[in-house]
């Protein structure tokens, strides 16, 4: 049977960065607060040329490299981003376009923190159907964009960056093993980015009070937990794989607590879990992609070990996958 087999990973962050120190200039917070509560230390920022297709298309270039393709065998193109560079085109046209790749077809998927596991689903899908595809697919963000700054409760939080991989059909038994989705829009209060307002009068929402992320931290981090436990309790029964057979964890890099107690509720040993959000935040739909190249560049990922990804964001959208590498 043939799988849809990630043949090859890249990323890339903006060459700026903010570390716990400099935000303790622009809000009443201390590096002792962050590290404890979040784990983070620091985390990059995008100046100008460093928007999100461009971050996503220098993330591809190094992706393409590893596999030896070129841009013009891509097939198709998906971003999950909830930071295009604009809203029209997607973010995945602009990219097309940078990378010359003029085969493809481009879209974006919007599913906030979970978006890449939701793009990796749906690459899947594709593969199923016709293996000799090749598929990019990319998590890529610049969320310091719509970060209040002034804000201690959330611009302690995020980063910006890209992560991307290849997918293509193989018979060997390896790539996408089993992969469960969710999400619950009744909680989409919780956490949540409005857009521009509507310059239809009609259609301007009531209670749209800008555009920066906003959310309940504690109910996040609460329904976050939970959340991911019982999607890969669903995932692994659906693989039929037992959590002590899972050689590597690459779980959305939200903050070290939630990591912590998910590790505790699914019996997993704290070893097997990749952990950078000290370096990089909070990258929503990036932050599983750039983690997934960084293990696959430090020799993490072995051939045929067993890999589960675990996410959760705004929506609420979550969800877990099975990868055998
Ligand atoms: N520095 C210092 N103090 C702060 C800061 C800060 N940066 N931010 C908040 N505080 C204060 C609050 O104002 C509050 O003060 P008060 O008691 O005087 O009112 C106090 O710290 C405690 O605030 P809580 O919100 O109760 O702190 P908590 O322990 O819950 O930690 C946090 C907050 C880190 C946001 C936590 O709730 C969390 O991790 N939630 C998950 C949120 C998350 O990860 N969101 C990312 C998007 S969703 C996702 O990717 C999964």
């Amino acid at each position: 049977m043939s799988r849809a087999k990630i043949c090859g990973t890249g990323s890339c962050l903006p060459a700026g960065r903010v570390t716990n120190q400099d935000l303790t200039k622009w809000v009443d917070t201390s590096d002792e607060w962050i590290t404890t509560r979040t784990g983070i230390k620091t985390r990059h920022v995008a100046v100008k040329g460093e928007e999100t297709s461009r971050l996503a298309a220098d993330a591809a270039r190094q992706a393409l490299k590893m596999t030896g393709m070129q841009a013009e065998d891509l097939n198709i193109i998906i971003v999950a981003t909830i930071t295009p560079d604009m809203t029209m085109p997607s973010c995945a046209c602009l990219v097309q376009q940078e990378l010359g790749a003029l085969n493809a077809f481009a879209f974006d998927v919007n599913a906030a923190c979970s978006g890449f596991v939701y793009g990796l689903d749906v690459a899947e899908k594709y593969i199923n159907s016709n293996p000799c595809l090749n598929i990019l697919v990319i998590g890529a963000e610049t969320l310091s964009g719509r970060t209040n700054w002034k804000d201690r409760n959330t611009c302690v939080l995020f980063g910006d960056g890209a992560g991307a991989c290849i997918l293509t059909g193989e018979e060997s038994g390896r790539g996408i093993v089993a992969s469960k989705l969710y999400s619950d829009g009744r909680l989409f209060n919780l956490l949540k980015m409005a857009g521009a307002p509507s310059m239809n009068a009609e259609l301007a929402r009531d209670d749209h009070d800008g555009s920066y992320i906003k959310m309940a931290g504690r109910d996040v981090f609460k329904y976050a937990v939970r959340c991911m436990e019982k999607a890969v309790a669903a995932v692994l029964t659906n693989a039929a794989v037992d959590i002590e057979e899972i050689k590597l964890l690459i779980p959305h890099q939200a903050n070290i607590r939630i990591l912590k107690s998910l590790a505790d509720h699914l019996g997993i040993d704290y070893e097997k879990i990749y952990i950078n959000l000290q370096k990089y935040g909070n990258t929503s739909a990036a932050s599983i992609p750039i983690a997934l190249d960084e293990a696959n560049r430090e020799g993490r990922l072995v051939k045929n070990d067993l890999l589960l990804l675990c996410c959760f964001g705004g929506g609420f959208t979550w969800g877990a996958m099975v990868l055998r590498w």
